[in-house]
């Protein structure tokens, strides 16, 4: 069952918040040494204040209602909604459900709305109501969307996804099963190697080299459309165990050519679809890129070969990984807990000089404001709890202590109760 199913205002502009100061926030020489392009506006540590004294160490330089600043993209904030499949789509069309799921997001004080994974080929998607960018056709919809959560002071993101050998599923209101036939509604899925995700999914078709070159040119045809639909951020899904993933991974690729094999070939197919969109995108909007950091399995993907891997995205223009884990293989045994994947996205902000979201239950205002402030990520990305509350971010504003941003058309109306 290869689906998800798991288990403002800067801070000097509040000065009534006592927040510690970031202890590894990288220094103005650290962030333009990591700057990834010469022309690209300076990061948001770049401009932050240094402290000038013992007495300015207690002053906040960053946290959870700070804005972001990336390349010419401003983030109001560093929440942000996980793209989340709502399986809701009819041949890969936006509608009016997903206008409204994302858009009271947006009201709702959400920084960054990022679409749930977006196919780049019909044959990429997880389920039959997969959202889909692979037709011209796709964009007007999505640009509706776009351009809603930006009226609302917030950036509109899209991750663009491919299923690979995890696609052709139920939706998992309907139990998730592979649709193994297309009587059943299903349709030959593809990956590295000819191995199932588990015994009783489809044997995906191993790519050949003319596959994946072609699989390349799909996503950055996604990308171009995205562009048009107004997106500003771009984030390629490489975790939980899809396509990108698969490649990764050495449980679940066998090649022996140059997609397989050495850490260095794992990682091409990768590297090359980043390199495609980065080439693709203005140099004033940022790429992101979801990666699962460990696979949780000895000898499976790990945070060491991420980090590696961070590195490299970082060469060629990546601006931001969010960093999730899991997913290549049904039984491995994650110790899920609040925040458990907190340490991999500080190990790959330190190690690899990126900025990184973290992401991963989440649910408390001021364990998502002490992720930024203590320096472990850039971004906080919220799924479930977003889904629970669509004015979490409005909250999060009110248990931080600032009067929460209200959409004009309600301020007025309820700032009182607010005091
Ligand atoms: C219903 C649902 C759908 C999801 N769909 C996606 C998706 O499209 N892309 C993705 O990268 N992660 C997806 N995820 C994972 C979430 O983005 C997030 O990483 C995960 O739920 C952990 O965060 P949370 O504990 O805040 O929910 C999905 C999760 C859920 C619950």
């Amino acid at each position: 069952m290869p689906h998800y199913d798991e288990n403002k205002p800067a801070a000097a502009e509040n000065p009534g918040r006592l927040i510690k100061a970031n202890p590894v926030a990288p220094s103005p020489a650290e962030v333009a040494a990591a700057a990834p392009g010469g022309d690209s506006p300076p990061s948001n540590a770049a401009i932050q204040p240094q402290c000038q004294s013992e007495h300015d160490r207690e002053i906040p330089e960053v946290d959870l209602l700070s804005p972001l600043i990336l390349r010419g993209v401003t983030f109001p904030n560093r929440i942000a909604m996980s793209p989340m499949c709502m399986y809701s789509a009819e041949d890969g069309f936006a509608n009016d459900f997903h206008l409204v799921h994302l858009g009271s997001r947006a009201i709702g004080g959400t920084g960054l709305v990022m679409v749930e994974a977006t196919a780049v080929t019909a044959a990429g998607r997880i389920s039959p109501g997969d959202m889909g960018i692979w037709k011209d056709e796709h964009i007007d919809p999505l640009a509706r969307i776009a351009r809603f959560v930006e009226t609302q002071g917030a950036i509109p993101g899209i991750q663009l996804a491919h299923a690979g050998r995890k696609a052709s599923c139920d939706t998992p209101w309907n139990g998730g099963n592979s649709l193994k036939t297309p009587a059943e509604g299903g349709w030959p899925v593809i990956g590295p190697s000819s191995l199932p995700f588990s015994a009783d999914d489809p044997v995906p078709v191993a790519m050949s080299e003319t596959d994946i070159e072609e699989c390349i040119e799909a996503w950055g045809a996604a990308a171009r459309r995205a562009l048009k639909a107004g997106f500003k951020v771009i984030e390629l899904h490489a975790a939980h165990g899809y396509l990108m993933h698969e490649f990764l991974s050495p449980l679940s690729n066998h090649r022996t050519d140059n997609y397989g094999g050495s850490l260095t070939n794992r990682m091409r197919l990768l590297l090359e679809a980043a390199s495609h969109l980065r080439a693709i995108l203005p140099s004033e909007l940022p790429l992101f890129v979801r990666i699962s950091a460990t696979d949780w399995v000895d000898g499976g993907w790990d945070i060491e070969q991420s980090i590696i891997l961070c590195r490299e995205l970082k060469l060629l223009g990546v601006d931001l990984i969010d960093v999730s884990s899991g997913g290549v293989i049904p039984d491995a045994r994650i110790p899920v807990a609040r925040g458990y994947q907190i340490r991999f996205a500080r190990r790959i902000r330190n190690e690899a000089q990126i900025h990184t979201g973290g992401v991963g239950l989440i649910t408390d205002p001021q364990f998502a404001d002490e992720i930024i402030t203590s320096g472990q990520a850039d971004l906080v990305f919220i799924g479930r709890e977003l889904l629970r509350e669509p004015y979490w971010a409005l909250q999060a504003q009110h248990a931080l202590a600032i009067e929460p941003e209200w959409p004009v058309q309600y301020g007025y109306a309820v700032k009182r109760r607010a005091k």
